[in-house]
Order: C-alpha cells, then sequence, then structure tokens
C-alpha cells in the first residue's frame, strides 16, 4: 500500500528509519565520534516527541566516552598524550544535559551576566571592555560545577573541551611536558569553552615529592595561560578544595563563582527534576527536601534513581519507594537531629504534629517534647534580649 504523504505518523516513521539506517551505517564502519555527534542530534531533535527514546539516547551517550573531532572542520587534530596515544581531553562538540541545572540565586545571577556578556559583546567593546576571559567554580563535590560549565557551553552553542586534572596530570608532567601546551593550544584554536575541571589535583600532587620540580613548571604555564588567555573564548577552572589553591592562583581569574550546598527550596526543585515527570505528593516533597538538607545535589539524584528503579521492580509508586528510603535515612539520624528535622517540616509546611509524626515515624511525644524544648529557648533568648 502507498504510503499517505500527509499523514504525520507515517512521516515520523520513515523519518526514524532514515536516522536508523544512518546510526547504522556508522556504526558498521566503527566512525564511534561520527556515530556520537548523530545521536546527541537525535537525542535534540526527539526531546519533545519522544522523551524516553531522547533520554535513553542521552544515558546511552553518557556511558561512551564523551569525544568527537568529527563534524566540525577542525584546524588541528585532538590532542593526545605522546606516550600512551590516549586523548588528553573530553570534549563534547554539542552539550545535551540529562538534568537542567539548579541554581543557587548568586550562582545564577553570575553565570546569566557571564551569558549576556558572551551573547552581547558589543556594548561592551565599545564601552573598552572586553567579556570575562577566565572564571573559577568553587564548592564541595556534586554541586554542579562542571554541569554548570556544559550548560553554559550549550547556551552559547560552543563546543565544551575538558582536561580533567584528576586524570591527566600525570601526562602533563615528566618528559613529554608539551602535553599541556598542546592542550591549550587546541583549545585556543576553536571558539569553544575550556573547563580546567578538578584543579586542587595539582594541589593534592604536592605531596608526591618526586614531582616538585615539575610541578611547579605546570603551575607555572597555567598561570601563565589564565593571565594571557584571549579575549573570544572562555576559560573555566573548576574545584571543590578552593583552600587548597595558592592564593595567586585565586587571584588570576577575573570571575569566582561559589556553588554552595543546596537550600531545601532548590533540593525540591531538584528533585522534580530527577523524578522527570513522575509526581509525588507536596508534603513528601517537603520531607525529602529537609531530609536532604547538608547533601550534595548528586547524592539526590542518587536517591531519586534508587527509589525509581525499586519501583519498577517492586511494582510500587515512586511515592511509596521514596517515602521507604526516607524512613530508613530518618532512623539512623541521630535523636537530636531527628526533632529538629521534624520540627523544620513543621514550621516550613504548617503540618499537624500528628501529620508529621505519621509521615516520618517520630513518636507524637518526642516531636511535643522537641517543639517545647524549642519555643522555651526561643522565649529564653527573647528575655536575654529584652533585659540587654
Ligand atoms: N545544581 C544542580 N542541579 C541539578 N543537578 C545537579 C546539580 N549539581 C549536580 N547535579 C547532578 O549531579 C551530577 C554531578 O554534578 P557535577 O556537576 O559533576 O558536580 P561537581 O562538578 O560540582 O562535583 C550532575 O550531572 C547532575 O546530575
Ligand atoms: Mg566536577
Amino acid at each position: 500500500m502507498p504510503s499517505n504523504p500527509s499523514n504525520p505518523q507515517t512521516d515520523e516513521l520513515s523519518e526514524v528509519e532514515t536516522d536508523l539506517v544512518h546510526v547504522a551505517r556508522l556504526a558498521l564502519a566503527s566512525n564511534s565520534s561520527h556515530a556520537q555527534v548523530t545521536l546527541r542530534r537525535l537525542a535534540r531533535r526527539y526531546r519533545d516527541r519522544r522523551p524516553a527514546l531522547a533520554s535513553d539516547l542521552v544515558m546511552l551517550l553518557r556511558e561512551s566516552p564523551l569525544r568527537s573531532s568529527a563534524g566540525r572542520a577542525t584546524v588541528m587534530a585532538e590532542p593526545i598524550d605522546t606516550e600512551s596515544r590516549l586523548p588528553l581531553v573530553r570534549e563534547e562538540e554539542h552539550v545535551v544535559l540529562s538534568v537542567e541545572p539548579v541554581l543557587d540565586t548568586e550562582t545564577n545571577a553570575s553565570l546569566q551576566q557571564l551569558l549576556r556578556e558572551y551573547r552581547m559583546p558589543e556594548p561592551l567593546l565599545e564601552a573598552g571592555i572586553a567579556p570575562t576571559r577566565t572564571a573559577l567554580f568553587t564548592g564541595p563535590p556534586g554541586v554542579g560545577k562542571t554541569l554548570a560549565a556544559r550548560w553554559l557551553a550549550r547556551e552559547l552553542g560552543v563546543p565544551l573541551i575538558v582536561l580533567d586534572l584528576s586524570t591527566v596530570i600525570s601526562s602533563l608532567l615528566g618528559r613529554t611536558g608539551n602535553n599541556l601546551r598542546k592542550v591549550l593550544d587546541y583549545a585556543k584554536s576553536t571558539k569553544s569553552i575550556l573547563l580546567l575541571d578538578e584543579l586542587d589535583a595539582i594541589a593534592k600532587k604536592r605531596d608526591d615529592v618526586t614531582d616538585v620540580g615539575e610541578l611547579k613548571r605546570l603551575v607555572t604555564v597555567l598561570l601563565q595561560e589564565v593571565d594571557s588567555w584571549p579575549g573570544g573564548s572562555l576559560l573555566l577552572a573548576a574545584t571543590n578544595h578552593p583552600e587548597l589553591l595558592d592564593p595567586a592562583v585565586w587571584r588570576r581569574f577575573e570571575l569566582l563563582v561559589e556553588f554552595p550546598l543546596p537550600e531545601p527550596e532548590k533540593l525540591a526543585a531538584a528533585i522534580q527534576r530527577y523524578l522527570d515527570g513522575n509526581e509525588i505528593g507536596n508534603e513528601t516533597l517537603s520531607m525529602l527536601a529537609q531530609l536532604y538538607v547538608g547533601s550534595s545535589f548528586n547524592d539526590v539524584e542518587r536517591e531519586v534513581m534508587r527509589a525509581r528503579r525499586a519501583a519498577v521492580l517492586d511494582g510500587t509508586s515512586i511515592e511509596q519507594a521514596l517515602f521507604q528510603i526516607a524512613q530508613i535515612r530518618i532512623r539512623t539520624l541521630p535523636a537530636a537531629q531527628r526533632g529538629r528535622f521534624v520540627a523544620e517540616i513543621i514550621r516550613s509546611t504548617g503540618m499537624s504534629q500528628r501529620r508529621a509524626s505519621e509521615m516520618t515515624g517520630v513518636s507524637r511525644d518526642t516531636i511535643r517534647k522537641y517543639m517545647a524544648n524549642q519555643s522555651s529557648s526561643s522565649a529564653k533568648r527573647e528575655e536575654i534580649g529584652d533585659a540587654g
């Protein structure tokens, strides 16, 4: 039967068929970097119409090393380690995020301004000011430093080149010392964002006495680069341990962006993103957000994904699965913290003590005691304040 060209379903199917053949051809030719670029493009194309398919593709792409020099008229070859012949950088030609970052207000303001500077450089240049060339991201692990770099690259539509110092530092030291130079020249040769990730790896390596001279040389080269980074491309660096960095390193960067541990409201927003359209009640969401105060986004994402898997395997709802994980976590909280946690839920949601007790499994007695303690101590503070 001839297919009806105006039938949108048939159209879509034939589009998928064409894509499938294209990907198959690349796979059979073992052209993995080109296949990655194509799959990334498909993930974007299907994001709205076939979200499940798009997210499957994104997961697959995440599992394979992100590296591609195809699809771009590269002037320079991707830099590789002279000795091992392995790539020194991880490159994302077209960034596809599986989750949009949830950002702290101040962090967001800094990054939004950075975007504006790159999107409309003309007024700045007319005023004789260059857009920010270098920025240092600091904060604990798992709060979105690497994610934010990827997000910036996607927003600006440029490739992201990542030099992860925690994995390649040894390649940057030693006799084959021009590996670093290769990476920097490569990044400068193309309109891109270069991320020096896990910068503190350099400081940690300091204990390794044999490398001290080499390390100094590496730091010197890096600092010179930060100083002389050309306008037009952005140099980012990220560290989990800013205190390990020499103040001389800090001072070199034009912009410092802090990524704090998330507040409960940000955690709630992130949990909703990780649920990917699966809904849970507001009370459960508030409880979880309070429960994970002090955790990173990454930790919370892991817990939500665990609950989603458990829900599928056990045939329960995700809310129930999350609830079960939460109950275990609550039981292991130290008593005082458990009391504070429940009091905070009651304060932030306005739910009754009875309801809070049902949800958390903390006895009403404990809750009453804690609330009474709290109000008497705040009353005491007021008295002292009044007297003074
Ligand atoms: N701000 C955030 N918003 C949403 N998800 C986040 C955020 N920060 C981290 N995550 C989740 O945790 C993962 C790891 O975060 P990452 O950016 O690598 O942390 P960092 O570089 O600060 O150690 C991300 O890929 C994302 O899934
Ligand atoms: Mg990181």
